[in-house]
């Protein structure tokens, strides 16, 4: 039986449009509530180094009021691991992180980064957290990410979002063979970025994966039929193609 698809709710844009005005309104932890009540199995909130959008009071909030599960995306630095360490999340996925760029583009380089990454794996581990790696579905970074121990992988689904026809079809198949291929040697895979109702189906329909994070369309999408709809529709669609 395929297991259950889980849902993490990425609330960084309620944070980005608070930012906007620099006041508290809209709150994500607000957001992140509303979203659990809609159906979210987890929240997701990326702290970035120039903290653009979630901030570490926002981090305090969360962790301190949350029901559900915080999932807190973080680089592979000192200063995020200090703070991860502090708060110990339910799970911590490690991404690749530039100052200059709009959004995570592209997965994390585990195996070019084998060394580097190896501590952050291994002292987030010890400090009870599950550790996910942010990658593209590439064979190559899933070998390294078992050679680190890692529990969970979290394919980049950025490339089949924006591509189109067969080049989508193949980087379709690169995220089914790999979530295939992540099962196999123990790792749970998911999946996330650029995820909308329209493309997440064939997404939701790979039988391994066991959770989506999902944040830019539904935050937008809120913007028409408010945060509980859109959650909503998401989870339906999610479960309709399971
Ligand atoms: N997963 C990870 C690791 C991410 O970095 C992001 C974007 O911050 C997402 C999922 C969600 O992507 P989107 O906001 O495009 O839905």
């Amino acid at each position: 039986m395929t297991q259950k698809l889980r849902l993490g709710v990425n609330i960084d844009h309620v944070a980005t449009i608070r930012n906007a005005r620099g006041g508290p309104h809209p709150d994500p932890l607000r957001a992140a509530i509303m979203a659990a009540e809609a159906g979210a199995d987890g929240i997701t909130a990326h702290l970035r180094e120039d903290r653009r959008h979630i901030t570490d009071a926002d981090i305090d909030r969360l962790t301190a009021a949350l029901a559900i599960p915080l999932n807190l995306e973080m680089a592979a630095t000192e200063e995020m691991l200090a703070i991860a360490l502090a708060h110990r999340p339910h799970a911590a996925c490690i991404v690749p992180e530039r100052r200059e760029e709009r959004t995570t583009e592209g997965g994390l380089d585990a195996a070019g980064q084998f060394d580097h990454l190896a501590p952050f794996v291994a002292r987030l581990g010890a400090a009870g957290v599950r550790v996910s790696l942010f990658i593209e579905p590439d064979p190559r970074q899933i070998e390294a990410a078992i050679r680190l121990k890692v529990p969970v992988v979290e394919f980049h689904t950025g490339a089949y979002a924006y591509l189109e026809g067969e080049a989508r079809t193949g980087e379709l198949r690169r995220i089914t063979d790999g979530a295939a291929l992540a099962a196999k040697n123990g790792i749970e895979p998911h999946a996330g970025h650029g995820l909308t109702y329209d493309n997440v189906g064939p997404i939701a329909a790979i039988p391994q994966l066991a959770e989506l994070n999902i944040g830019h369309f539904l935050i937008g999408e809120a913007i028409f039929i408010g945060l509980d709809a859109s959650v909503r529709r998401m989870r339906e669609a999610m479960d309709a193609a399971r």
